[in-house]
């Protein structure tokens, strides 16, 4: 299963600070046996980030993990770019990890986190720390399997499997 990840970050991209999210995620999504089909850093600006979006899901990579831009800062644009995007919204993953995440930092109310499907592709935005993506993903990969396989089309039988 491929993956596309998105780094949200002004100074990332301006090359003034080293994205260590990204990466985060793509050695998390490796272990767990995806490959990594794309991966930009992109300033905080919700057309490119939206192009981006776009561009992924049309070159059909299922799975599109933004990083980055959910937080309350003026520039922070990553869930009205995902929401630009999506034709159907999917509010129980960014709960699942608000929930969660709320379990070890009260901070966790902070991400505007938002999630949805385009086409093929489901979009999940994550935090912007190596921390935070790391408390999320591993939180949410062993039911995302599940789902991305329904949105394909590769499995409609979720008895027995929760
Ligand atoms: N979620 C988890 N699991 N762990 C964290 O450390 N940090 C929070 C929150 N979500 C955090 C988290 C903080 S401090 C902020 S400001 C928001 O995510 C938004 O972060 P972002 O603007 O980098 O996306």
């Amino acid at each position: 299963m491929k993956v596309g990840i998105i780094t949200a970050s002004d100074k990332g991209y301006a090359g003034e600070r080293e994205d260590l999210s990204g990466p985060k995620i793509a050695s998390i999504m490796v272990e767990h046996g995806y490959e990594v089909a794309r991966y930009v850093v992109l300033p905080d600006d919700k057309q490119m980030l939206a192009d981006e979006m776009i561009s992924m899901s049309d070159q059909g990579i299922p799975l599109i993990l933004t990083t980055g831009g959910t937080g309350f800062s003026k520039r922070d644009v990553t869930p009205e770019a995902t929401k630009m995007v999506i034709e159907k919204e999917v509010n129980g993953i960014p709960m699942a990890i608000l929930n969660y995440s709320l379990s070890i930092t009260d901070r966790a109310m902070l991400s505007r986190a938002a999630a949805g499907i385009r086409k093929d592709s489901l979009i999940i935005n994550l935090p912007g720390s190596p921390k935070a993506v790391e408390e999320a993903l591993v939180y949410i990969l062993p039911s995302l399997k599940h789902g991305l396989e329904i949105m394909l089309g590769l499995d409609s039988e979720c008895a027995r499997k929760a």
